[in-house]
């Protein structure tokens, strides 16, 4: 007798103790015993529930498969049936349980069934989080791929448009065609950028500029994106501080900004794009841990458009969240100049009013350094170059014949190669000094990288400008961003060649 006590005192210590949830109850559903562990779990103590019916507890939508399982364990003892089922906590939330159950035969007055339940609701939310990070990287990858031929035929059509237009009297009408063709090869390189900011897998290149100057040469190109419906004001605070950013990456931000207002403002309104100075309270700071606190540059774009419910205002940030017909949006938008504006320091708020209107904010910490000098889009007027070597390595076709047609142009030689060895080859035998290699970074063979590599063993002094549509990320642990070598970001435009081979060849050579 003494030792079947014991028995028993030490099964009961061990249900007691157990982790999981055990319960045992009769063929109605009632609870007839619960483990302690209940009360940890689900914040019940163990005898409250004693009596009651576990259906109760179960959510609505997730009772017919229950009840389907509950009647197959009684319908079949000693089988094991599992389920997976929200429970209802307690405090009222509901709690994602996983349960075997398996029936007993009929031992005196009542049969029962034993359950064995786990509390899963963190891990299926894990998991969830990491289905989606995997479908973010496929994505990110996708994009990344399509970007790299996409990016070699906009090289084409904006290095042609151009040429095209040089060629061209003033007062040529196809002039405009021209330029039609230019515009549509912008609109759809950023396009391109806006895959590739969101996949990350673009190159930065953060200048100190004044916001003032990028909002008013902008604002040519947003009004066309608004159309005639909507007017566009600017208010923009003189003497504002200096911040550091991408100016591509910006004008990004500014577009989706400002094509979400419009398709916000179908019968037209107004969207007024505002820049100050503004010190962060430190209220807001202690709210906001993310924030770095010290002096910002406070962008605000306002539209009087449909405005967000607060459902929808919580969400907008999400990857792929819209509100929009299949094709009118991709939900990318947001979460593009979320992560931009982040990448750069700062950070975005949103206030908005059904009906009223919504209002973006972007804070970016304002910066002391000096502007970073860029001419960028005025084109060559005349040959700049003075007869300097240069070896060109691009393995596809269009772009590297473009690409040299540009170069020649700006007055340099070009050596061309389709691919890494070749350039090596060339490189050996040239007799006269070779002062500046551009090169594609992602081709099969010897890559860009250690095609520079292998001749900077041989010449280290040698300039090089590479170039791509995309980074992998084995371009950037090959530190292109060292001194003597930079980076052009692929479709280029005359202007930003000339400007980025002038910058090269005229480093340390006085
Ligand atoms: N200015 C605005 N006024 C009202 N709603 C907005 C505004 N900006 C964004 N939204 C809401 O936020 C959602 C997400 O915007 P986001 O720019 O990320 O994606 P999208 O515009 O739907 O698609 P995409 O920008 O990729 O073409 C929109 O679908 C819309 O519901
Ligand atoms: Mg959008």
């Amino acid at each position: 007798m003494e030792q079947l006590d014991r028995r028993e005192t030490r099964f009961r210590s061990l249900i007691e103790h157990a982790s999981d949830l055990i319960a045992a109850i009769n063929t109605e559903g009632l609870i007839r015993f619960q483990s302690p562990s209940v009360e940890r779990a689900l914040g019940y103590l163990p005898g409250e529930l004693l009596g009651r019916n576990v259906f109760e507890f179960i959510h609505p939508e997730d009772l017919p498969q229950v009840r389907l399982a509950f009647r197959g364990a009684v319908s079949e003892p000693y089988a094991t049936v599992s389920v997976e089922y929200r429970f209802r906590h307690s405090k009222g939330s509901w709690r994602l349980l996983q349960s075997t159950g398996r029936a007993l035969p009929a031992d005196g007055d009542e049969r029962l069934m034993v359950l064995n339940s786990r509390d899963v609701t963190e891990q299926k939310g894990l998991e969830a989080q990491l289905r989606q990070a995997q479908k973010m990287e496929a994505v990110g990858q996708l994009a990344g791929g399509v970007a790299h031929d996409f990016n070699n035929l906009l090289s084409v059509i904006c290095g042609h448009s151009e040429l095209l237009e040089m060629s061209l009297p003033p007062d040529e009408q196809s002039r405009e065609s021209v330029a039609e063709i230019a515009w549509a090869a912008e609109r759809a390189a950023l396009l391109t950028r806006q895959l590739l900011a969101f996949s990350h897998q673009q190159v930065l290149e953060p200048q100190v500029l004044d916001l003032n100057t990028v909002v008013a040469a902008a604002e040519k190109m947003l009004r066309r994106i608004i159309g005639e419906g909507i007017r566009l004001i600017t208010s923009l605070q003189p003497n504002l501080s200096r911040v550091r950013i991408d100016p591509g990456q910006l004008d990004q931000v500014l577009l989706n900004l400002a094509i979400n207002a419009r398709d916000a403002m179908p019968r037209g309104g107004c969207l007024s794009f505002g820049t100050c100075n503004i010190e962060l309270p430190s209220v807001y700071i202690e709210a906001h841990p993310e924030v770095r606190p010290g002096p910002c540059v406070l962008l605000t774009v306002t539209d009087t458009g449909c405005g967000m419910s607060p459902e929808v205002q919580a969400r907008i940030f999400e990857p792929f969240f819209t509100t929009k017909a299949v094709g009118q949006g991709t939900g990318l938008g947001l979460s593009v100049v979320q992560g931009i504006v982040e990448q750069s320091g700062g950070h975005v708020e949103v206030d908005s009013f059904p009906g009223v209107g919504t209002t973006f904010k972007l804070y970016l910490p304002a910066v002391e350094e000096a502007l970073t000098t860029a001419s960028q889009d005025v084109p060559a007027e005349r040959p700049r170059g003075s007869g300097e070597r240069v070896l060109l390595a691009e393995d596809e076709e269009s772009v590297r014949l473009t690409t040299s047609f540009l170069l020649r142009r700006l007055g340099y030689r070009v050596l061309e190669a389709s691919s890494g060895e070749e350039a090596l080859r060339l490189a050996e035998a040239s007799r006269e000094k070779i002062e500046l290699l551009i090169t594609d970074v992602v081709m099969p063979g010897i890559n860009g990288c250690q095609l520079a590599d292998s001749l900077r063993s041989r010449d280290p002094g040698l300039k090089v400008l590479f170039q791509s549509g995309y980074t992998a990320e084995a371009v950037l642990h090959h530190g292109i961003m060292e001194t003597e070598s930079t980076f052009l970001r692929k479709p280029f435009t005359l202007a930003a060649l000339d400007k980025k081979v002038r910058e090269l060849l005229d480093q340390g050579s006085g």
